[in-house]
């Protein structure tokens, strides 16, 4: 059972931070299509103790997402300490801290999955950022550094000792980062050490995946990134596996364009026209994949600046496939 806060939810399967993915209107979609809960890409808490406007942004949550967790990340106990209290100021569901990250100008400055290295020092900061808000915070995390240097079970005590709600675990060592296989054994030896609740995360990139996770791990939550990218209905259909057996969702072209759609009409409303069509276009791969003559519609949409013309070619694609498939019958 997830419970943190006033989050209750049995096998929670979760949309994971991403940065500049996981903005509001990619939460809003995949709420929508039944993740039961959102993070915002991780903010950086030098940028908001320094009142970057920029950094500020990226705390920008709304109700209708709730609820939604906000990631910072930092080395320094100072400054994580008063971002964590920014963010507080935005009233989210849970405070999350990012112990995770791999990328090498995050580690290199001590942060992200840098924090591994010194479990003490993180336990330090951690406890720093638990004793000052009264939100409830949580933490994600890899493993380890690399795999002779695992500390994830002495990590998670560490964890909970000092407060933390739920810990997310990343399936994987820093050195890893993103490839390779996630190694889900450590989720019941991570449950065996802790009582909060551990979340999955690494590698699930279908609804099969995901009930595999619970079935194989017993996790209290899994947490979806790349799986979700392209593909927000893995929350649909894993929810559908789960509770009915069998997926009922059918993923067609309707399905897909009207998606692509909506979350673009969600980003306008976010973030204006202009950038919010700009920064949908890396979006168009995994919402076309597979369809006929997708390249050809994704290399129009690519020259377009404005919603209603983005709406008329895929309408008019979606159209045409639709005629096609009726004539192939
Ligand atoms: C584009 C991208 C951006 C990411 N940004 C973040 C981030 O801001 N915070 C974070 O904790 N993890 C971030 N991650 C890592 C993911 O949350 C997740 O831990 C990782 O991708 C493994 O999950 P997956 O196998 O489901 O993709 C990012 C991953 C990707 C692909």
């Amino acid at each position: 059972m997830f419970s943190v806060g006033k989050i209750n939810i049995d096998k929670a399967i979760m949309l994971a931070p991403m940065e500049d993915i996981s903005d509001v209107s990619f939460r809003l979609v995949c709420r929508e299509l039944g993740a039961d809960v959102v993070y915002t890409e991780f903010v950086n808490s030098e940028g908001l103790v320094r009142k970057s406007e920029k950094t500020h942004k990226k705390l920008e949550i709304i109700d209708d997402e709730r609820p939604v967790g906000i990631q910072i990340y930092g080395s320094g106990i100072e400054s994580m300490v008063g971002a964590a209290q920014i963010a507080e100021r935005e009233n989210p569901d849970l405070l999350d801290i990012n112990a995770g990250c791999w990328v090498k100008n995050v580690v290199g400055h001590g942060a992200g999955a840098g924090l591994l290295k010194d479990p003490e020092f993180m336990q330090r900061l951690v406890k720093g950022v638990v004793d000052t808000v009264s939100l409830p915070v949580t933490v994600k995390t890899r493993l380890g550094i690399d795999s002779s240097s695992i500390k994830i079970l002495e990590v998670a005590k560490r964890m909970e000792d000092v407060g933390v709600k739920a810990l997310t675990v990343h399936c994987r060592t820093r050195v890893m980062g993103h490839k390779g296989d996630a190694d889900w054994s450590w989720i019941p030896k991570i449950k065996e050490v802790v009582k909060i609740p551990v979340v999955l995360n690494g590698n699930i990139m279908t609804a099969e995946d995901v009930k595999r996770a619970f079935d194989e791990t017993g996790a209290d939550g899994v947490m979806i990134a790349r799986g979700a990218i392209g593909n927000p209905w893995i929350f649909k259909e894993a929810k559908e596996l789960i509770n009915q057996g069998f997926i009922s969702t059918v993923i067609d072209e309707t399905l897909m364009i009207k998606t692509c759609l909506r979350h673009l009409y969600l980003a306008i409303n976010v973030k204006g026209e202009r950038r919010a069509i700009l920064e949908h276009r890396k979006f168009y791969t995994g919402y076309l994949k597979g369809l006929r003559n997708a390249s050809q519609i994704r290399k129009a949409l690519m020259e377009i600046t404005e919603y209603n013309g983005v709406e008329y070619i895929l309408l008019k694609y979606l159209d045409e496939l639709l005629n096609y498939n009726k004539l192939a019958v």
